[in-house]
């Protein structure tokens, strides 16, 4: 049977652990070609994204391609989706065609769970999330926490994680949230009041929040940029601070360890969450890296998906 993941909760931290191993093996068949085992030859992936992506869907259909399988990209701009066509209908669509896992992306927080997983299950179809509304984005939260545990050699229990920035209206915030914390990581938010999350939900209920950037990257060990989601803001306008306060730079990251890591999922903007010289400063960005887990971990995810090893 085909497996389907929807949230990082589905997994416990053994199988995170499991999933890890993989991914290091999946980092050396990446290396070259010579070294592609090809496992899954024969074996289909598509990729369904109906919001923009470039490294998540390319990091997809290049895992999938490295493991040797054949790989198609729904292209949804031109897709029945505009001539009406529901998601359940396109994924039966998949499916009879012989597709065995859908990387599928989509702007509906509650569409994976409520219109692809009973699809998915009944077709006997694998199911990755590979980002829900402003909900969920498990395979980057697997791949920031695989990079971390690589980076502080398997010990997580006792870091210190500061995310900034938008967090309110970040998936990646909160799939991360939730994973940290359950390997022993303490985890800060650093944000305007418009932008720190809700209190209420779970994978927040036990952060610190911190408005000021100095005093939340205090000690930090690690410490995370987000992207201003300005397509989820609707009709807000972002007022009331500058968003120069919560920008992640050389002066900024003093408060923190000295040898503090720096995360951005991608995409980056220059000059405002971040600057150039930091996220392109290879003593604290592990930005390339975590591009580069973000395949091997999807590799993984494929595997895991269809019950196979790699
Ligand atoms: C993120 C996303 O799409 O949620 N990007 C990614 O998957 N690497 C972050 C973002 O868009 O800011």
């Amino acid at each position: 049977m085909a497996q389907q993941l929807l949230s990082v909760d589905q997994l416990t931290n053994q199988q995170v652990l499991d999933l890890f191993e993989v991914a290091n093996n999946c980092l050396l068949q990446l290396d070259s070609p010579s070294k592609r085992l090809h496992r899954l030859a024969g074996h289909v992936l598509a990729t369904a994204f109906y919001e923009n992506s470039t490294r998540t869907r390319l990091s997809f259909n290049l895992a999938a391609q490295y493991l040797g399988m054949h790989v198609v990209d729904l292209n949804v701009a031109t897709a029945s989706v505009q001539k009406g066509e529901t998601l359940a209908d396109t994924l039966r669509t998949l499916a009879a065609m012989g597709v065995n896992v859908v990387a599928l992306r989509h702007g509906d927080e509650a569409i994976h769970q409520k219109e692809a997983l009973p699809v998915c299950k009944a077709y006997d179809m694998g199911l990755l999330n590979a980002g829900a509304g402003k909900g969920t984005h498990p395979t980057q939260a697997l791949l920031d926490l695989f990079t971390l545990w690589r980076r502080w050699q398997g010990e997580l229990n006792g870091k210190i994680v500061t995310m900034v920035g938008d967090i309110a209206h970040s998936r990646v915030a909160g799939s991360n949230a939730k994973l940290l914390q359950r390997f022993g990581v303490e985890v800060r938010c650093v944000a305007p009041d418009i932008w720190h999350p809700d209190e209420h939900q779970p994978a927040f209920m036990q952060v610190s929040r911190f408005s000021n950037i100095s005093d939340g990257l205090a000690d930090a060990d690690a410490v995370m940029a987000l992207r201003i989601q300005h397509e989820r803001h609707g009709d807000n306008p972002m007022q009331g601070f500058n968003v120069e306060d919560y920008q992640v730079n050389h002066q900024t990251i003093k408060w923190a360890k000295p040898d503090v890591a720096v995360l951005h999922p991608g995409p980056m903007n220059r000059g405002v969450e971040i600057t150039s010289e930091l996220a392109d400063d290879g003593n604290f960005s592990l930005i390339h890296q975590q591009v580069r887990h973000g395949v091997a971990i999807r590799m993984a995810l494929i595997a895991w998906a269809l019950n196979k090893i790699v």
